[in-house]
């Protein structure tokens, strides 16, 4: 999603807003652009394509001056034309300004703006604002009122920086349902989407919360309340990622290099408080309906969590996408929601939360973002601690995740009397093996997988199969895919195959199937018998699995044989199998890993 960046200094701003613009690509974009203030008012420098790209095209480091903004756009309103990219202008041009998220009135504003003769040059929803913002001052308001007037006549979601001529020593800025984080430097300030933005420069960040608008000089920042003008007290929050972990780290992807992280995150998401966990826990069981959710990827931990809630605990928690949830879940006081989020600022998974929040149900979110707008909205949060996922492509974020919601589940299981203190020793043993299992996997493996991909990309349709835990395995799998390699895969329960969908087995559509450990016997047979129908009907089949008896079937066309591996945690190797094979599916492609096309990173837009 957009992207939104701001430097107050005393020296030159705009090789480091360059620097912080290309440091938010990750979250997804098509076009950028950047103002920077000197004694003519804001110069604008604006294109599409790739950062890199349009700063040379658009020489941005030529642009002199101590203030500036820059964006990067991911289009909603509007094609992806220059004219569209941020930031926009007023019809006079003293004004730019730069926004992240929705402006669902901005029809009417604009007929209202262009009758007073305002000039609209692009289709975009946010050139409403400097419009709105240049009548208020005409109408006499001084220019931070008049920024204010616009704030609050936005309906929908923004989070807004603007520079202007008239007053050229800071930004302006204010949100409401999108993120803007200010940053705190040495005669210096910053302005971000997120931390990433600036955390080459500063560790120290104050996050706005909706309602909130402020100014921000090089030595200064004031944040008030767009209802009152009343100054709020915020507090100083450090960062504890660092700028090296945002970097590749020698491998020529950051998808490969989070891959490669997991069995660290594993770590991480183990050390987390088992008090939080605990709480977690006793609140599904507590709660007189639970549900998981979290939507894309989340969606499909949210199931994992589903199936190992109800078998290692008994516990019932329907994983419901967050995207359908409001109109097919009923849910009030006495329920619990828990929301998995990587970003923590995924508008549908907050849509659920605040709705929630207004329904006085008990929530709770799972994010990796310290300070994002979910932490600070549910009522209990456990951070991850995954460190910074700039892929667009979640791996070792949603592999925490999955640990996560095994642990709340293993501690459901204590509660509700399934589980004996006993056996919760010997699976949390289990866990804390999964490290070395991974790192195992893929040192030893990555060759064979990358074999594997670069024999079978080329076909483009595929079924991923799993049954049990594998089914959300299966789903994520089939997710990783699509995402990163454009191939269409088509994740389903190995059980619903013959249902239906049997039909269009032939000798062209491919089926991975993610077969559980033979210690799984009634699900390991289970999905032999579906690898049997679909060899019956003519079709081809990819395995995953840890079977010394299947590995000498003749009953595969293809496979990739796994290190052997509890039943608990065998489902999270084959996932990570598959992200392996996503990637190098992607390589052998030439597809761009790290950023596919149409995605984004944070998804803040309905
Ligand atoms: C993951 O690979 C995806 N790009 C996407 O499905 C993502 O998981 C989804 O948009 C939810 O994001 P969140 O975890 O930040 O809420």
């Amino acid at each position: 999603m957009c992207g939104i960046s701001g430097i107050i200094s005393n020296t030159s701003v705009s090789r480091r807003l360059l620097d912080s613009i290309q440091n938010l690509e990750y979250r997804g974009y098509d076009s950028c652009g950047m103002a920077v203030i000197n004694s003519h008012g804001p110069i604008v420098r604006k294109n599409v394509g790739h950062v890199a790209e349009v700063a040379e095209k658009e020489l941005f480091t030529s642009l002199d001056g101590h203030v500036g903004i820059a964006h990067t756009r991911w289009a909603t309103h509007g094609g992806v034309t220059p004219v569209n990219a941020h930031p926009h202008t007023s019809c006079d041009g003293t004004i730019a300004v730069v926004h992240n998220g929705i402006i669902s009135n901005y029809g009417e504003l604009k007929a209202r703006l262009m009758k007073k003769g305002h000039i609209f040059r692009s289709e975009t929803d946010t050139e409403v604002i400097p419009h709105l913002i240049e009548e208020y001052r005409k109408g006499g308001l001084p220019l931070e009122r008049a920024f204010v007037a616009a704030l609050n006549e936005l309906d929908g979601s923004f989070a807004v920086a603007m520079v202007a001529a008239e007053e050229p020593w800071g930004i302006f800025c204010g949100k409401h349902e999108s993120p803007l984080i200010i940053g705190l430097g040495q005669n210096e300030n910053y302005l971000g989407s997120d931390f990433n933005a600036f955390i080459e420069y500063t560790k120290n960040a104050v996050v706005m919360e909706d309602g909130e608008y402020a100014i921000i000089t090089h030595e200064s920042y004031a944040v008030k309340r767009m209802s009152n003008g009343e100054p709020v007290n915020k507090q100083v929050m450090p960062i504890e990622w660092d700028a090296e972990m945002s970097k590749k780290g020698g491998f020529p992807h950051y998808m490969l290099k989070e891959i490669h992280e997991q069995p660290r995150t594993v770590i991480k998401a183990l050390a987390i408080d088992e008090n939080a966990i605990i709480n977690l826990a006793r609140r599904m069981i507590e709660a007189r309906r639970a549900n998981v959710t979290g939507v894309g990827t989340t969606y499909y931990v949210a199931q994992l969590g589903q199936y190992y809630l109800a078998s290692e605990a008994g516990v019932s928690a329907p994983a419901v996408s967050a995207d359908e949830f409001l109109e097919g879940s009923a849910f009030g006081p006495e329920d619990f929601i828990l929301a998995v989020s990587q970003s923590g600022e995924t508008y549908d998974t907050l849509r659920v939360l605040r709705e929630a929040k207004r329904r006085k149900t008990r929530t709770a979110a799972m994010v990796n973002v310290i300070g994002s707008t979910m932490a600070r909205l549910v009522d209990d949060v456990v951070m991850q601690g995954s460190g910074p996922e700039i892929c667009v492509i979640s791996t070792k974020a949603a592999l925490a995740q999955m640990i996560i919601l095994i642990r709340i589940a293993i501690e459901a299981g204590v509660l509700t009397g399934r589980i004996t203190p006993a056996d919760r020793k010997q699976k949390i043993k289990q866990l804390e093996a999964l490290p070395d299992i991974i790192s195992g996997f893929l040192n030893e493996y990555s060759g064979f997988v990358h074999t594997l991909a670069q024999r079978t990309a080329h076909h483009h349709n595929w079924l991923y199969l799993g049954r049990g835990r594998y089914y959300p395995i299966a789903l994520e799998a089939a997710l990783k895919v699509k995402e990163v390699a454009y191939l269409h895969a088509e994740g389903m329960p190995a059980g619903f195959l013959k249902h239906g969908t049997i039909a269009l087995i032939d000798e062209k559509l491919k089926s991975l199937v993610f077969v559980p450990t033979e210690k799984e016997e009634e699900l390991y047979n289970m999905t032999m018998s579906s690898i049997e129908e679909i060899k019956a009907r003519g079709g081809s089949v990819t395995a995953f699995h840890s079977s010394r008896t299947l590995q000498r079937s003749k009953l595969l066309d293809d496979q990739l044989m796994l290190p052997a591996a509890p039943p608990l945690v065998a489902p999270l190797v084959s996932l990570i199998a598959a992200q392996l094979y996503s990637y190098f599916a992607a390589v052998t492609l030439g597809k761009n890993v790290d950023k596919p096309r149409a995605l984004a990173k944070s998804v803040t837009v309905a």
